[in-house]
């Protein structure tokens, strides 16, 4: 059976939310599956990377579980990361204070104390692009036991998934689409500002994004940083922000997969976050809202709350001194923390060429504004 609600929530959870592909079709395989038709898994150049929807999958709600960050027990001076010794290291700053380049080092390889100092690095930079990778030539296993050291893998509650890997998240356009054309009919722009799943109670902290096939040129990711936000408002503001809780929603994106005859593996949620969020690893505060997921203010009349999201919004992103651009090669991972920053895809190429990555999506600590203030609050109710 063929289908062409095409776009489904791979490319929708991320990309390009609201557009139909109707140039890419699926089918039902031998066991029900939903799985890309014609010709996609000869052309791809990671097969066993491409998304399949399993119309059968339920999973119960996520329970919450501890988590330690890996970057609180890193050596800040990087030895096993970032080594004296390591003569092929290349370490380039994108800006000054957000987003590195790295080259010379494969992740795959680190040991514990190297993946330690990987959290703790991009915790520190936001977003740091590591080229010519080989993540993607382990077994999916391998990949995802990898990223376990950053926390329990999210399994995404719409999107396509390698074969048996719910865990892993995909991003799928694929060859000779007609998304550019459709998309640019309804709309000037392609930016969607979001930080990944933050609806979920612990969403993800240190996240990759490794490519496996690419526009040669356009398909970049841009990113901006919340924690540099956050340092530009004003005293006063910030003492307006502190203490306010934001709702963040899981139910449209549950319906807009629904409604393209998609997958809801889990059932939506909704969670109160603080707006302000402390990292437990740098201590520093960002903003946490994005336009995807954030829904109002707690406590406060809903022109007052749009008030307040609409001006964060537009000042994080006409804010192009604290964004970085991060360009694709073949082989290239991203690694940022979604917790202290915000990121788009773009769709700015007409080309034809197949754009195809994996997520890893490890998830952290409930989102906590004052960590001082939490620990003394738990040792009074110990007491
Ligand atoms: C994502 O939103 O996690 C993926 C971003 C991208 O496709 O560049």
């Amino acid at each position: 059976m063929s289908n062409s609600f095409a776009t489904i929530q791979s490319i929708a959870a991320s990309t390009f939310r609201s557009t139909r592909d109707n140039s890419t079709t699926v089918e039902k395989d031998e066991n029900g599956r939903l799985v890309l038709a014609g010709d996609a898994f000869e052309e791809a150049s990671y097969p066993k990377y491409l998304p399949t929807w399993d119309t059968t999958e339920h999973y119960e709600p996520l329970t919450l579980f501890e988590f330690v960050d890996p970057g609180t027990r890193a050596d800040p001076a990087f030895p096993n990361l970032l080594s004296n010794d390591n003569e092929s290291l290349k370490v380039k700053r994108l800006t000054p204070r957000f987003g590195s380049e790295v080259r010379g080092v494969q992740l795959s390889q680190l040991s514990d104390a190297g993946k330690d100092e990987l959290a703790l690095l991009v915790a520190q930079r936001g977003v740091v692009v590591f080229r010519d990778q080989d993540l993607a030539d382990l077994p999916v296993e391998d990949a995802l036991k990898f990223s376990s050291h950053f926390g329990r893998n999210h399994i995404h509650p719409t999107s396509g998934a390698p074969k048996g890997f719910p865990e892993v998240h995909l991003v799928y356009r694929s060859k000779n689409d007609s998304v550019y054309d459709s998309f640019f009919q309804e709309h000037i722009s392609s930016i969607a500002w979001h930080s990944d799943v933050t609806y979920e109670l612990q969403p993800p902290g240190t996240t990759f994004l490794g490519m496996l096939d690419g526009p040669e040129t356009g398909g970049d990711t841009i990113f901006a940083d919340s924690v540099e936000a956050y340092n530009r408002l004003s005293p006063k503001f910030r003492e307006i922000l502190s203490g306010l809780e934001v709702l963040h929603s899981g139910v449209a994106q549950a319906q807009s997969s629904r409604a393209q005859g998609g997958i809801v593996r889990r059932d939506p949620v909704e969670t109160f976050h603080p707006l302000i969020r402390q990292h437990p690893v740098t201590k520093q505060k960002a903003i946490y809202v994005n336009p995807q997921f954030s829904r109002y203010i707690k406590g406060l009349k809903r022109e007052e709350s749009d008030a307040i999201l609409n001006f964060i919004y537009d000042f994080i992103s006409k804010s192009a001194d604290i964004q970085v651009r991060a360009s694709w090669e073949p082989k290239t991972v991203v690694v940022w923390d979604n917790r202290r920053t915000l990121h788009s895809a773009l769709l700015d190429w007409a080309s034809g060429e197949r754009r195809h990555a994996f997520r890893l999506t490890p998830q952290a600590e409930r989102p906590t504004e004052d960590w001082d203030e939490a620990k003394k609050n738990a040792k009074e109710e110990i007491n």
